[in-house]
Order: structure tokens, then sequence, then C-alpha cells
């Protein structure tokens, strides 16, 4: 082989990561050949301490990749026969690299899984602190960016709570279908030694051996999957890296970030720039970007294994890195950050906006909604040309609208009372809100029991295969 080919096939540079992976599930492979009396009972224990010594190396760092090999599965076959000599060579019986390397990808995937969603649940914890600190910060809330209907700081930061909630399901989702174990389907058409796959699939943890060997070496869902997790979770880090950056502008005043998760100007002494947020914002590019990689790579590849699907390791493991880092950054931010909950008042005086609350208001004393509206549209166009909050117009003033308005409208109409009464399911209300905080904090408890038993799971396989 050519240099300059040798150079362009290696994936080592990125498939290095999956290293440790690669001696468990080899550890596992020839202890399922040693019970199935497929290789010498000599040769596989020899193996088997081969594979442990090359996982302590890779543990102390001393594992040394040679970059002359085409994988890291090569390596290890490599370093292996270097310590064990030729009955090294025993080990690959019955299994290819074709299954060996989506075995691998999948341990990979499962521990990245379960990491990314330990971070999100942490993420989601610091948010409903932040949400229970301010379950009476009244803040505008917003469509098309107009001011809608008064909301609080709670309820609007619990919504990425729940978003949040969706992503870290979602993985545990994927998770499922990523636990399925392809070694023993070798190239593509099974072995015809008689070996135990689902001996195999057991002691690495899997939850059952893969149906179908054709189907199996040629799977890439699992990736796909993860770039799609990685990428929907990119963009709502990016929706909430919008808000941060709108909220912490002098226009808005909301928040301040902490100088730690904030820059400055080279040139403009008083700048204080939230590039984090901005930055969070700008990768959810690379991570949609990936997703559309591994699809694109996917589509039409006949069956079984094409070199092409070399290419899905670097787009998924950069998209899950990439996506990890912003959310404990983002963690960071808004745990730390400063809420002005005086501006958002403030804020929430302009734009008329309990203008619903006087149309419903009409509805309770019998008007038609559709009515209601239009009286409410000329109160308010009253209001602008006169510099008012609805509020604030005398009751003898708001009843040249219509006269079903009384006294009793200033309780409805004021802001806090808003707020207040919206106390529907799922509603902007201190109690509803209360009630969103409770199903979320039930729902990070029940996600990080998922990542500690499962957790425990793989370190009960390792110690085994190391034992
Ligand atoms: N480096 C390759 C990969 O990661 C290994 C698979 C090799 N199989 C083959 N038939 N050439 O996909």
């Amino acid at each position: 082989m050519d240099d300059s080919t040798l150079r362009f096939t290696s994936s080592l540079e990125v498939d290095a990561a999956l290293g440790y992976y690669d001696v468990m599930g080899s550890l596992a492979h020839v202890k399922m050949l040693k019970k199935c009396n497929i290789i010498p009972k000599g040769d596989a224990d020899a193996i088997a301490t081969g594979l442990k010594k090359i996982a302590e190396e890779m543990e102390s760092g001393e594992f040394e990749i040679d970059d002359s090999l085409e994988d890291i599965h090569t390596c290890v076959e490599f370093r292996l026969t270097e310590i064990v000599g030729p009955g090294g060579g025993k080990l690959h019986t019955g299994r290819s690299r074709n299954d060996q390397v989506s075995t691998d990808f999948r341990m990979f995937l499962r521990d990245a899984v379960l990491e990314m969603v330990e971070k999100i649940e942490r993420l989601r914890m610091g948010l409903i602190e932040v949400a229970e600190n301010n379950s009476g910060s009244i803040m505008p809330g917003f469509t098309h960016m107009q001011h809608a209907q008064p909301v609080t700081l709670a309820h609007h930061l619990m919504a990425y709570v729940f978003k949040f909630g969706r992503d870290s399901e979602r993985l545990i989702e994927s998770y499922e279908r990523i636990n399925e174990c392809p070694l023993g389907s070798a190239a593509l058409a099974g072995t015809t030694f008689p070996i135990d796959r689902k001996m195999t699939a057991e002691s690495l943890g899997f939850k059952k051996p893969t149906e179908n060997s054709m189907d199996s070496v040629s799977d890439r869902d699992f990736a796909a999957e993860m770039a799609f997790c990685s990428a929907l979770l990119a963009d709502h880090l990016s929706s909430l890296s919008e808000e941060l950056v709108l909220w912490s502008s002098q226009e808005f005043g909301f928040i301040e970030m902490d100088d730690r998760y904030s820059t400055g100007s080279s040139i403009m002494p008083q700048k204080k720039n939230p590039d984090i947020a901005e930055l969070i914002r700008g990768r959810s590019g690379s991570a949609i970007g990936h997703l559309v990689s591994v699809l694109t790579m996917l589509k039409g590849l006949p069956l079984t294994y094409n070199r092409d699907m070399q290419e899905d390791k670097r787009p998924v493991i950069d998209s899950l890195q990439s996506v990890a880092d912003c959310v404990d950054m983002m963690y960071k931010m808004v745990t730390t950050m400063k809420v002005d909950t005086k501006r958002m008042e403030e804020a929430v005086g302009k734009g008329q906006i309990n203008a619903t609350d006087l149309a419903d208001y009409l509805v309770t004393k019998g008007v038609p909604f559709r009515e209601a509206h239009g009286i409410v549209g000329a109160a308010v166009r009253h209001c602008i040309s006169g510099g008012l909050r609805l509020e604030e117009v005398p009751l003898a003033d708001l009843k040249k609208f219509s006269d079903r308005i009384e006294e009793d409208v200033y309780d409805v109409i004021s802001v806090r009372r808003c707020v207040e009464r919206r106390n529907s399911y799922g509603g902007t209300s201190p109690s509803s809100v209360a009630l969103q905080i409770e199903n979320a904090r039930a729902s990070v408890e029940e996600k990080m029991n998922f990542v500690t038993y499962e957790s425990q799971v793989y370190e009960r396989c390792w110690s085994r295969l190391l034992g």
C-alpha cells in the first residue's frame, strides 16, 4: 500500500477514542471462543492476559498508537501479537472488523449517552433552582418577539427544563436501540464457528444480540440518531443562548452575566459581552451540519459494509463532544447570572400586555369574545395615543368603550393578577409553575437513577472481564 493510501484510508485519528471498548469487546469474544471450544484454552488464556495488559496500558496512557496501522482495532491486535506471539492471531476467529467496529462504537455511544444525560439533568436542576427563586418575577411573555402576556421568569425557564427533558428522554430511547450487540455477525453473513452471541452480548452489558447479520454490519441508524439528538439539543441551547444575549443587552437589561462567563472588548472598556452564549448559538451550526453529513453518507449505500461508513465517527463524536461542552457552559452561565426583576417589571408595563385579560373580563360579563376583542382594541388605541397603561385609565373613560366595565376590572387587569389568575394546568401562575417544578424534579431524579443504574451495569461487566 502506498503511504498516501494509508494516510487517506486511516481512521486512527478518530477511532483511537474507541480503544478501551475494543479491548473489552475482544475480551468478551475470547472468553466465548474458549467456552465454546473454538480455540485452545491455552491460547485463549494467553490472549486474555495480553488484552488485560493492553487495558492497563491504555489506562495509564502507556499504550502506543502506531500510525502506520489503519485503525484502532488493528493497533490492538498488533500489540496483542507483540505480547503473546502468533497465538494472538486466533482472537480474530469468527469475527470481522465489520461487526467489531459497530460493537465498539455502540459501547462508546452508550457511555456518551449516559454522560450527556447526566450533564443535561444537571443543567435542568440548575434551571429549576433559578426558577424557584423567581416564582414571582414577572416579565413580558412574547410571541413574534412582541409583548404578548405577562409571565414569570420561572415559567419561562421551566419551558426550557421541559425541552431539555425531552432531549434526555430522546437520548435514553436511542440508547435502547444502541444497546444491542452486533458482535458475531462477522463480515456480513455470520460464521461457521459454533459461537455464542448471547454470551458475548451479555458479558458486554448489551440487552441482546442483533437479529440479522447483514443488517448488523450495515446499520448506522444509531449514529444518525445520536447526531440528531445532538442537533436538536444544540438547537434548544441555541434558543436559550439567543434569549440570554437579548436579555443581557442594554435594551432589555433583564440579566447580567457573571464576569467569569462573559468577555470584554479589546477596544471598548465598558463592554461586557455574552460570548459564551453566542458561541453556543454558533456551534449549533456544526451539530446540524454533522447530522446532514451522517445522513448523506448513509444515503444509497448498498448492503452491507462499505468503507463510506468509516466516516460516521468524526461527525458523531465531534457533535457529542461539542454539545456536551455547551451544556456544561450553559449550566455555569444560568446558575451564576444576576436577574434584574425591576427591569423586567418595567418592561411588563409596556405594550398593554394585559389587553387579553380585559377582553376575557368582558367575556365573563356576557360580551362575545370577538366583540370584546374589538372593544379592547379601541381602548388600547386610546391608551397609546394618551401615553397610558390600560390599568391607569379612569373607570369613567373605560366605560366609554363598554358599559359592562365596572370597578372590579382593576383587580383583573393588574399585571400581577393576570399572572396569578392563569392557573390552568401548565399555565404561568405561581401555583401552576410550582407543580411543573415538582414534576420536573421527579423527572430529573428518574433520569439520574437511570444513569447510575446503567453505569453500574458496565462497571460490573468490565470488572468481570478484567477479573
Ligand atoms: N477502519 C474501518 C472502519 O472504521 C474498519 C473496517 C474495515 N472493514 C473493511 N471491510 N475494510 O470502518
